[in-house]
């Protein structure tokens, strides 16, 4: 029973509350899968405690210690078929997957981003909801392919943003709806419920 439990791969940069919401489902029981390892590309993210207090393994692969970035997933993706991860899930994870990762887990690679999508891809996306003015924003999951911000949806949660919001306040409420939505994203994927068809994902 166990080892057909889908093994997730989590990679990171930096707080990583996003990767706790995802463990404490798993601990809860609302989220069937095994959490396999964990990826921080950077070696003073906050959260390679967190995962370590949670004993997960965690390894952390620094770009500069490659020729290229080629070599450097290359050596991400070794990992991750020796932990036989089905679904590599990026929370908060803040470099663009290349060619080779996206080569070996094709349409196995999902993203949260803190926008509605296709508004406000990149960096900083609450502080562009906040510079725009826009009456809603939120977050986003979808699967990464080759354009930024731009792979097949799969869930999303709309926030209104006040007037007086700042990128502080904003990304902070907007937040909380992330720690709901990626754990409903890595179920529907874990119990085979994602079709992608015409680039845009059937929920089954
Ligand atoms: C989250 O808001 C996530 O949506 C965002 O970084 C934050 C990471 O927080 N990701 C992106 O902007 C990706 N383009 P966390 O480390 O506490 O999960």
């Amino acid at each position: 029973m166990t080892d057909k439990l889908l093994r997730l791969a989590i990679m990171i940069s930096g707080r990583g509350s996003n990767m706790e919401a995802v463990i404490k489902s798993v601990d809860q029981g609302l989220l069937n899968v095994k959490l396999a390892v964990v990826i921080s590309n950077n070696p003073e993210a906050k959260g390679i405690d967190v995962a370590r207090k949670y004993k997960i393994p965690v390894y952390v692969f620094e770009i500069k210690d490659y020729k290229s970035k080629d070599e450097y997933e290359k050596a991400i993706v070794k990992l991750l078929y020796e932990y036989e991860a089905g679904l590599v899930a990026l929370a908060g994870y803040m470099k663009i997957v290349g060619p080779v990762m996206l080569r070996a887990f094709k349409d196995r690679i999902i993203n949260i981003h803190p926008s509605l999508l296709p508004a406000f891809k990149g960096l900083k996306a609450q502080k562009q909801a906040v510079d725009y003015g826009v009456r809603y924003s939120g977050c986003s999951v979808h699967f990464v392919n080759d354009t930024l911000d731009g792979g097949p949806v799969i869930l999303q949660e709309a926030v209104p943003v006040d007037i007086d919001d700042t990128e502080e306040t904003l990304s902070s409420k907007i937040l909380k709806y992330e720690h709901i939505l990626f754990s409903q994203a890595i179920k529907l994927y874990s119990e085979n419920r994602l079709k992608i068809v015409n680039n845009k994902v059937k929920i089954i």
